[in-house]
C-alpha cells in the first residue's frame, strides 16, 4: 500500500501487523482483517523468550508456528520479535547466577528459535529496548538481567548468533522513543546511532534500527530529527523500520473524532519524517483493530473511555489514517 506520504517519496512500502494467537479462533473477523490490510503478518508476542521458553526444557512453539505459517500461506511475510527483550525474560533465566550459563542458555535460545524459523522471517528485532530510558541519567543501556550477567558483549552475542543461524535474516536493534521533539529523544537518537556504529566498528553485522512509534497525544514528532538519524542510518547502510505503530492518548476527551484526529495528524507526522530522506524497509501497526490493545493496562484513560491506537475501529472500521499506510 502506498498514501500521501509515500507517494510523496515516490515510494511504497510493505504495511504490516502484530498479532495475538490468543483471539484467531474466539474472534471470526480478527485473521480477515489483517489479510485484508497487509503485505506482513508477524507474533506478536509468540517469538518472546518467556511465552515460547517457558522452561529450561519446555519449549512452545505452537502459538509462533500457526501464526507464522497463516502469514505465509497467505502469500504474507512475517518477522520476528524479539531475542532479547528486558520484558519478556522468565524467571527461569534471571535465576541462573553465572555468566557462562547464562550465555549459553542465551545462545541455545537463539539458535534454536532462529533455525526453527530459518528462511521464514524477513528478519528479527534481536535486541529490543536495550537503551536505558532516560541515558542522560543511567547511561546508554538499560539495567537489564542480560546486561548484569554478560554486560554490553550481550548485544553483539544475540545479532552474532542470528546472523550465523539464519543469515538471511535482517538483524534488526529496536526500540522506542526515538521520534519526538526534546531533549531526551535527541540524546536517545544518540545513543541509538552510537551503538550501532560501536557494533559495526567491532564487525558486527545490523541491518535494520526499528523505531517502534508507540505515538503519544501531546507530544511533537521532531520530523528534521528523524530525517537526519535515517539519513546518519543510511549512511552506514542500515535501513530504518517503523515496528509498533499505534497511538496512546491520555489526554483528549472531546470524543472519538477529536481523538482520531490528533492520531491522524502524529501519523501522518511520523510517516512525513520515516519517508523525508527516503522509504524505510516496513511500517508495521501494533495490532490492527482497537478491540485488542495493550495500551489500556498499563496506561487506561482517567475517564474510563476506550484508546484508539490502531487503524480500524473496534467495529473494524478503517479510520482515515489507514489510508496513510
Ligand atoms: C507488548 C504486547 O503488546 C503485550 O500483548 C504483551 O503482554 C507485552 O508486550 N514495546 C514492545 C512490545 O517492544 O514488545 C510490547 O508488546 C509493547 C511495548
Amino acid at each position: 500500500p502506498a498514501g500521501p506520504a509515500a507517494a510523496q517519496a515516490g515510494k511504497s512500502v510493505a504495511f504490516g501487523g502484530a498479532i495475538q494467537s490468543e483471539y484467531l479462533d474466539s474472534d471470526p473477523d480478527y485473521i480477515g482483517a489483517f489479510l485484508a490490510h497487509c503485505d506482513l503478518v508477524m507474533p506478536m508476542n509468540e517469538l518472546k523468550f518467556d511465552l515460547i521458553h517457558p522452561a529450561r526444557d519446555e519449549w512452545n512453539f505452537a502459538p509462533a508456528d500457526r501464526i507464522v505459517d497463516l502469514a505465509l500461506s497467505n502469500g504474507k511475510t512475517s518477522r520476528g520479535t524479539c531475542h532479547v527483550w528486558w520484558g519478556a525474560t522468565p524467571s527461569w533465566v534471571e535465576r541462573i547466577d553465572t555468566a557462562r550459563d547464562a550465555e549459553r542458555v542465551l545462545v541455545d535460545h537463539i539458535e534454536r528459535v532462529s533455525d526453527r524459523y530459518k528462511g521464514k522471517l524477513t528478519g528479527w528485532d534481536v535486541v529490543n529496548e536495550v537503551l536505558a530510558f532516560d541515558p542522560r541519567e543511567d547511561g546508554p543501556l538499560r539495567d537489564t538481567y542480560w546486561l548484569r550477567m554478560l554486560g554490553p558483549r550481550h548485544i553483539p552475542l544475540a545479532l552474532r548468533t542470528v546472523a550465523r543461524t539464519d543469515p538471511g535474516a535482517r538483524l534488526v536493534v529496536n526500540d522506542y522513543d526515538l521520534e519526538f521533539v526534546g531533549d531526551l529523544y535527541d540524546v536517545r537518537r544518540g545513543v541509538m546511532l552510537d551503538l550501532v556504529r560501536q557494533l559495526q566498528d567491532g564487525g558486527v553485522r545490523v541491518d535494520g534500527v526499528g523505531i517502534q512509534g508507540h505515538l503519544y497525544a501531546g507530544r511533537t514528532i521532531d520530523k528534521d530529527a528523524v530525517e537526519a538519524f535515517h539519513r546518519e542510518l543510511d549512511r552506514m547502510g542500515i535501513e530504518l523500520l517503523v515496528t509498533e505503530l499505534d497511538v496512546i492518548d491520555l489526554e483528549t476527551f472531546d470524543g472519538p473524532d477529536e481523538m482520531d484526529r490528533i492520531a491522524y495528524g502524529l501519523v501522518d507526522d511520523l510517516l512525513d519524517a520515516v519517508f523525508a530522506w527516503k522509504a524505510p524497509a516496513m511500517v508495521v501497526a501494533w495490532g490492527i483493530t482497537d478491540r485488542y490493545t495493550w495500551i489500556p493496562d498499563l496506561m487506561p484513560r482517567s475517564d474510563g473511555t476506550p484508546h484508539r491506537p490502531l487503524p480500524l475501529t473496534r467495529d473494524y472500521e478503517a479510520k482515515d489514517w489507514m489510508a496513510l499506510l
